[in-house]
């Protein structure tokens, strides 16, 4: 079995962090999005691993270089653009050959490994292993509809689903996706649909067996799932200290410390994240956050937030519900008038009580 990770696509909900990285690579506890699924697919035995890019490929090897640290062995495959699930399906067809594959969109994270899933579709080979979750607002997603427990059909973000039953971003295949993907035209909104190559197996007759998924699963293309899979993770890590924390300092909970980091007179409520040389001085991180390699945060307040690297925050009463970005400062102006002055990216969002 191989493994076809989707890195490629443009993360228009993620902007502006996304105009600048990769939404695969932003961090969830400290960690890139992309390398838990990668992570999965060593756990699960499986070492041929080839990932779709598309713009952002330059950061993406940076980030994965050969996939050595995992054991696997990567191949990338250039996108030409987000032309669709199942165009990048097609275009990696040299690489996959005649093999079963994993396919893992590369901005979903999955609590449940991907062994079990492995060991299912090998016992009952299957043309296809679909996973299906139950959401809020199946709208936003893949939806199928069941019969008598098998897959009836697929259709992709409907405007009146017929389930409550979301298609979550992990899928396996055998090769005769290829004939799918071969036969299949474009949606409305002009990209080649792996719900209508699923469909297309289903019309033929072939199998398709669906799996609940039975712990969490977060798509992390918007803010709010962003942190939701912050708190999620946070929640299951052990704290450990590697950094240092002074005496006037108190650590509470659960709180991962990483190397280098300083905690100066305050206070951090676990569960949560001191990335490497980051410093928190004289202010108050409360559960739920992240704060990545080399931010600074000074007299200062956050919770239930994600801070990225080389970022200060300083004199603010409080953050909360927050993605600050990469190199990026939130202080307050030492000079009259008491104005906001602020310089965001485009498409940023600003909210102020
Ligand atoms: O997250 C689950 C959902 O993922 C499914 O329920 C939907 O059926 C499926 O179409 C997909 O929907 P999204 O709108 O969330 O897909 P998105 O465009 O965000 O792309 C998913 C990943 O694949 C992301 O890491 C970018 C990558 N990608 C996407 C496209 C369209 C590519 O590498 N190439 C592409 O052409």
């Amino acid at each position: 079995m191989k493994a076809l990770v989707l890195s490629g696509g443009k993360g228009t909900r993620l902007r502006p962090i996304t105009h600048t990285s990769a939404k695969q690579l932003v961090p969830i506890a400290n960690k890139p999005i992309l390398f838990y699924g990668l992570e999965a697919i060593a756990e699960a035995g499986i070492r041929e691993v080839g990932i779709i890019v598309g713009e952002t490929e330059k950061e993406i090897r940076a980030a994965v270089g050969t996939g050595s640290k995992w054991g696997l062995r990567v191949t990338y495959i250039p996108q030409e653009a987000p032309l669709g699930l199942a165009h990048a399906v097609k275009i990696a067809e040299p690489f996959i050959k005649k093999d079963d594959f994993v396919m893992y969109l590369g901005d979903n994270l999955l609590k449940e490994g991907l062994g079990g899933l492995v060991k299912e579709f090998n016992q009952k080979k299957p043309n296809s292993l679909i996973l299906l979750m139950k959401v809020k607002h199946p709208e936003q997603f893949g939806v199928a509809e069941l019969l008598d427990g098998k897959v009836k059909k697929l259709e992709e973000k409907p405007k009146n689903p017929k389930s409550d039953l979301a298609l979550v971003g992990v899928y396996l295949f055998d090769s005769s996706i290829f004939k799918a993907v071969n036969a299949i035209k474009p949606s409305k909104r002009g990209e080649l649909e792996i719900t209508d190559a699923i469909q297309y197996l289903i019309d033929k007759k072939m199998k398709v067996l669906p799996q609940t998924v039975s712990g969490w699963w977060k798509d992390t293309g918007r803010l709010d799932d962003l942190l939701e899979a912050n708190r999620l993770v946070l929640s299951a890590a052990k704290g450990r200290n590697e950094g240092s924390v002074d005496k006037n300092s108190k650590i509470e909970g659960s709180v991962i410390i990483e190397k280098g980091a300083k905690i100066v007179n305050s206070t951090v409520r676990g569960p949560a994240i001191i990335g490497e040389n980051a410093e928190i001085v004289n202010s108050y991180v409360g559960p739920y956050t992240s704060i990545y390699f080399n931010s600074k945060l000074k007299n200062s307040e956050i919770e239930h937030s994600i801070v990225l690297e080389n970022s200060v925050i300083e004199d603010i009463k409080r953050i909360e519900g927050s993605l600050i970005g990469q190199n990026a400062t939130v202080k307050q102006s030492p000079t009259k008038p008491s104005a906001y002055r602020i310089m965001i990216g485009d498409s940023s969002r600003v909210e102020i009580p």
